[in-house]
């Protein structure tokens, strides 16, 4: 029997649009490393996907690439052409045959795409500025011809999404990618429409949103979910602060998306720059969203303890990462009232046992620290 104090966490939840989750937790979007070597999904990446659709409302996907000078990580499953739908309907059956939301995740790296894979060492982003970490490539700015068939590349993932049979797509605005580095003072200097000022460094985010939801509009007969994430911050300087944040998220809760979604590796995190507040980013985040969309918050939400105080916060959503890789089963032991059972850290010798891709394994023995018990 479930224990009342974590009832909440499985109380369903209903968006705006008419779709409806069976419960709170959200399963939050992992590039796994572990797609075929053609962009389709693999057999070990959708046991891995199925395993964790169980118990969670809603599963966001790994992202994916719908530009062929977007793929960020090898191994990356890809949306780019219509040759992508009945693998990307595949991964869509699986999460959804076991009862969670699908979500898929839509993306583009702009500078992080690694050499080796961008077609003909080809990196783009918005300005020809490299990313601040050794050895990474000063990427060509791209033309204003190249940037309007990027934001097409967008509402092309979005109806191959529809026409796979998601339940949603989720732009991937955060974790120093595409969008952002267009949002960034460090990564766009540009002097046209698309850089500036603050507010033109907004163009190339918001019209990749207008795009996703024309499509959306054009396609859809029944509910879709278009949702939105962002990292609140960037160390460099320039960087995006949180007061720079807070204005682009006041324009995104204005824009009818279904909910937005911030990455975070610690849901109470406190800003570091642009604000005075010292309360948490989730908390100033909620203020300035207040009821017009619904925001998941996420970051090392390990115990059901954690997850019932992060509601508290006033968000509706909780998103799960490295949890669910770590106890796929995190939601049926809260349902089961077993939530003591959940394990916090990665087992070594479970890799099999938790369905877990090797290519992924691999990554995360090769990090430690960056899954709990590695
Ligand atoms: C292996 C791994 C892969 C990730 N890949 C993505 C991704 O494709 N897209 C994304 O938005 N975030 C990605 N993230 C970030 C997570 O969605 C999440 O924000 C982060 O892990 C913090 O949440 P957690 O403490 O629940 O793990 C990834 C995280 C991990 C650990």
């Amino acid at each position: 029997m479930t224990n009342e104090k974590y009832k909440p966490l499985l109380e369903p939840f209903d968006f705006s649009n008419g779709v409806s989750l069976k419960n709170r937790i959200v399963m939050a979007p992992m590039t796994n490393y572990s797609s075929n070597e053609d962009g389709t999904v693999s057999d070990e990446e959708v046991s891995y996907y199925i395993r964790r659709s169980k118990g969670v409302g809603m599963v966001i996907t790994a992202c994916t690439y719908g530009t062929t000078n977007g793929q960020g990580f090898p191994g990356e499953f890809a949306a780019h052409t219509d040759e992508m739908i009945p693998s990307l309907k595949r991964l869509a059956s699986a999460i959804k045959d076991e009862g969670a939301k699908a979500i898929l995740q839509i993306f583009h790296a702009g500078r992080q795409v690694p050499k080796e894979i961008a077609p003909n060492g080809d990196v783009v982003s918005a300005s020809a500025i490299a990313y601040p970490a050794e050895g990474k490539p000063v990427p060509r700015a791209l033309t204003e011809i190249e940037i309007e068939a990027i934001i097409r590349d967008f509402g092309e993932m979005t109806r191959r999404a529809i026409e796979a049979g998601y339940d949603g797509v989720e732009i991937h605005g955060a974790n120093t990618y595409l969008i952002q580095q267009f949002f960034s003072p460090h990564s766009n200097r540009r002097t046209d429409r698309f850089g500036g000022t603050l507010e033109k460094r907004m163009t190339f985010p918001l019209a990749v949103v207008d795009e996703v939801k024309r499509v959306v509009n054009e396609y859809v007969k029944e509910l879709f979910i278009v949702g939105y994430r962002f990292s609140p911050e960037e160390p460099e300087e320039p960087g995006i602060t949180m007061a720079d944040t807070l204005i682009l998220v006041d324009r995104l809760a204005s824009k009818n998306l279904d909910y937005l979604h911030v990455s975070l590796m610690d849901f109470w995190s406190t800003p570091k720059r642009g604000v005075e507040d010292t309360r948490s980013r989730i908390e100033l985040l909620q203020e300035v969203i207040g009821d017009r969309v619904p925001l998941i918050g996420v970051g090392s939400i390990y115990t059901a303890e954690d997850a019932r105080k992060a509601l508290t916060s006033g968000v509706p959503l909780i998103g799960l990462g490295r949890e669910l890789l770590i106890d796929p089963e995190w939601v049926q032991k809260i349902e089961q009232g077993r939530e003591d059972e959940i394990v916090t850290k990665l087992e070594i010798d479970k890799q099999e046992e938790l369905d877990l891709p090797t290519p992924l394994w691999q990554r995360i023995i090769k990090n430690p620290g960056w899954v709990p018990g590695i």
